[in-house]
């Protein structure tokens, strides 16, 4: 039976499913792990809200040791992005010499990975990569490589495993997609 659930005004059916999810972060932690074999404890840097439940995931399929941590960017209302990008807080590790894997529930427009990318770059960090859940290969504006990307989607608004619709939606295992 088709899962289908309605969040604020909005109804929303399951697009992927949680196996699906795991499989494709799975692929990813293996070229990390790759990548970073012989990289001296990178940190995992999570952009809140979203990517609290993939950093999770993905964390535990690693196989060096590494620092977490985590920043907030606010950007983003409802269903549009706003085009605001503000400020990158929270960073209180020094980022100076480190090699840092940001970590994104999803790139969009690609404004706020853009942003993250330069303050990361101005605090002269040794390296800076990008891990992402989802990428929106026709809704992505920028020049920026985006390393890692687990899964490729349109451009749909989706919910669930972290992502939000106005604050709901993040605790669903699996991911919706409005009607
Ligand atoms: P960008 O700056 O346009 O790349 O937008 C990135 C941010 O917008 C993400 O970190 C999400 O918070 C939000 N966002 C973009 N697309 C979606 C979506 O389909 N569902 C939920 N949030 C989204
Ligand atoms: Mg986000």
């Amino acid at each position: 039976m088709e899962k289908r659930i309605k969040l604020h005004d909005r109804e929303f059916r399951v697009m992927i499913s949680a196996e699906k999810i795991e499989e494709a972060i799975s692929n990813i932690a293996e070229k990390i792990n790759r990548d970073y074999a012989d990289v001296e404890c990178p940190i995992l840097l999570g952009v809140l809200n979203g990517s609290f439940v993939f950093l999770a995931d993905l964390a535990r399929k690693l196989d060096f040791t590494c620092e977490v941590s985590f920043v907030k960017l606010a950007s983003y209302e409802g269903c549009s992005s706003t085009g605001k990008v503000q400020e990158l807080i929270g960073l209180n590790n020094s980022i100076e010499g480190r090699n840092v894997i940001v970590v994104e529930d999803i790139v969009d427009s690609g404004r706020s990975i853009a942003y993250t990318l330069q303050t990361l770059r101005a605090k002269k960090a040794a390296s800076v990569k990008v891990a992402t859940l989802f990428f929106k290969p026709n809704a992505y504006k920028e020049s920026e490589t985006i390393d890692y990307i687990a899964l490729e989607i349109g451009n749909e608004f989706i919910v669930g495993y972290g992502l939000d619709y106005d604050q709901l939606g993040r605790e669903l295992k699996d991911i919706y997609v409005t009607e």
